[in-house]
């Protein structure tokens, strides 16, 4: 199947083994864990650690945030390419209340009701709301290519002129106000600041983000301030209320449409509204807010040599297709799609995939297999499942930008996870791969074309954000030529 072996039993089909690790003491040991994983280690360091002290990709450790907003930080842990899809497998794992780990956030941030994205497939809501999705994303297909052109060339107009004036462009700033327009538009035809939200969507959705995300992140403060604020209590919802009412009734109006087909699923409408809101800005939002810095940084730190074969590239399929970008143009684009993908594989925007063992499980790494027991959390950290040097060879830490080209290169897209899922599997009303797959593939293309379209190269100052990457342009060169560039 591959060069690496990576589908052979080895060891594995062997007689199941104890899982590896240590939790400690109780308490004691998930606070000491939670700090080398925010603060003396970092998240890559503090997995990678443990697969070296145990010798195994499968081991059992505590995972953040501990007490006291987890009843139970203990997991375990499956690192490797071979372990991880159990996660995926919904007839092993339950899926019930754990899209953000072992802490859940208070459905009081979700209008009361449980959102798609915590419920398992085995609960009949899920299917109707998922359904309800993948509906709306089907009727505004043809939406997309022409709202992203148009928010994002205007995006890159700011870009040029901040360049000029200051020599510098915070890319993340403007996707953040950009994404949001583009996906208000995109969704439901409606811009949000046409709404009576004005400009003030984009800040009170990140708001809305912080109070369930917040006891997964550092703000950079010092740790005496975070600990307490940001990892052993949960926000109080009634903070953000105001900001939640306001987002809720953009969307209310916004997705009428989409609001009467859910009742025709058989959703009550505003179960179906909390869901569409929670789709829209914690999935689509909150995806687009990490991926596409996520793309960009890889992209520019391949260097002017890449640039150009990707702008030859984009300009022929252009060409070819008349001048415009169309989803036929975008299918030849072999490079730019194999880069998107690679950016994907190398920075996931969600790292942390949960799944509840179903039933007594054998869980099989490259070397050994290894025994669960019903009930049991088991946790994926992506980036080790999807840098496994097993499956990737010596360049897995490594943006390979045509590595998924041509008919060897598409064979390694079944260990591209990103979607909670493979890449060459698709969402469905049974799984609990993401439904807007397509559509955050199509994106991060588009920004790719976009890009070059417009530059031949450029220059960024990449660091990190509060989620993922953070994007700073220090200089573009405009495009010279067309397709025979
Ligand atoms: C689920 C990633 C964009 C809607 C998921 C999951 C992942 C993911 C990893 C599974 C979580 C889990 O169960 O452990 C992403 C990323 C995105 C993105 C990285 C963007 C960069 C979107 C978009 C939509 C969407 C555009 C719009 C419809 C959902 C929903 C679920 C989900 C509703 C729950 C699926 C289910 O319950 O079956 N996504 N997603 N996501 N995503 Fe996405």
């Amino acid at each position: 199947m591959n060069p690496n072996g990576m589908e052979s039993g080895g060891e594995g089909s062997g007689v199941p083994r104890e899982v590896p690790g240590s939790y400690g003491v109780p308490y004691v040991s998930a606070i000491r864990d939670r700090l080398d994983f925010y603060y003396n280690q970092g998240q890559d360091k503090y997995f990678e650690s443990r697969v070296h002290k145990y010798g195994s990709t499968v081991v059992r450790i505590n995972v953040p945030p501990g007490p006291f907003m987890a009843r139970d930080p203990r997991v375990v842990a499956v690192l490797d390419a071979k372990s991880f899809p159990v996660l995926f497998d919904v007839t092993k794992v339950e899926k019930k209340d754990l899209f953000t780990g072992t802490y859940m956030p208070s459905t009081a941030l979700t209008g009361g009701y449980r959102v798609c994205s915590y419920l398992d497939p085995a609960e009949p809501t899920h299917a109707k709301v998922k359904h309800m999705l993948f509906s709306l994303l089907a009727s505004r297909k043809d939406a997309f290519i022409p709202a992203f052109r148009s928010h994002f060339s205007s995006l890159l107009a700011t870009v040029d002129s901040q360049l000029l004036l200051a020599g510098k462009s915070d890319f993340n700033k403007l996707n953040d106000a950009t994404s949001f327009e583009f996906i208000g538009d995109a969704y439901f035809g409606v811009l949000p600041s046409a709404s009576d939200l004005g400009a003030t969507g984009p800040a009170k959705a990140a708001k809305w983000l912080i109070w369930q995300l917040h006891p997964l992140v550092t703000l950079g403060l010092p740790r005496i301030l975070e600990e307490p604020l940001l990892h052993t209590f949960h926000l109080p919802p009634f903070l953000v209320k105001g900001d939640y009412k306001a987002l809720y009734n953009y969307f209310f109006a916004a997705a009428a449409k989409a609001l009467d087909d859910a009742e025709g699923l058989g959703l009550k409408r505003d179960e179906a509204c909390h869901n569409l809101l929670f789709a829209t800005v914690f999935n689509s939002y909150g995806g687009l807010k990490v991926l596409l810095p996520g793309v960009l940084s890889r992209v520019a730190a391949a260097g002017e040599k890449f640039h150009r074969r990707l702008a030859k590239e984009v300009r022929a399929a252009v060409a070819d297709a008349g001048g415009k970008v169309t989803m036929a143009a975008l299918e030849k684009m072999e490079l730019t799609k194999s880069a998107v993908w690679e950016a994907l594989r190398l920075d996931p925007p969600v790292k942390f995939q949960y799944g509840r063992a179903k039933t007594d499980l054998s869980i099989e790494s490259h070397d050994a297999v290894f025994a669960v027991k019903k009930g049991e959390m088991l946790f994926g950290y992506q980036p080790c499942a999807t840098k496994d040097p097993r499956v990737f060879g010596a360049t897995a830490a490594e943006f390979v930008g045509d590595r998924f080209v041509g008919e060897e290169g598409s064979k390694l897209l079944r260990y591209v996870y990103w979607s909670n899922g493979r890449e060459t599997d698709s969402p469905s009303v049974a799984n609990k791969q993401c439904p807007g797959k397509n559509l955050v593939v199509l994106v991060g293309r588009l920004l790719v074309v976009e890009l070059f379209l417009r530059y031949d190269t450029f220059t960024a100052d990449v660091g990190t954000d509060l989620l993922g990457t953070k994007l700073e342009f220090t200089a573009v060169t405009k495009a010279t030529s067309g397709p025979e560039f």
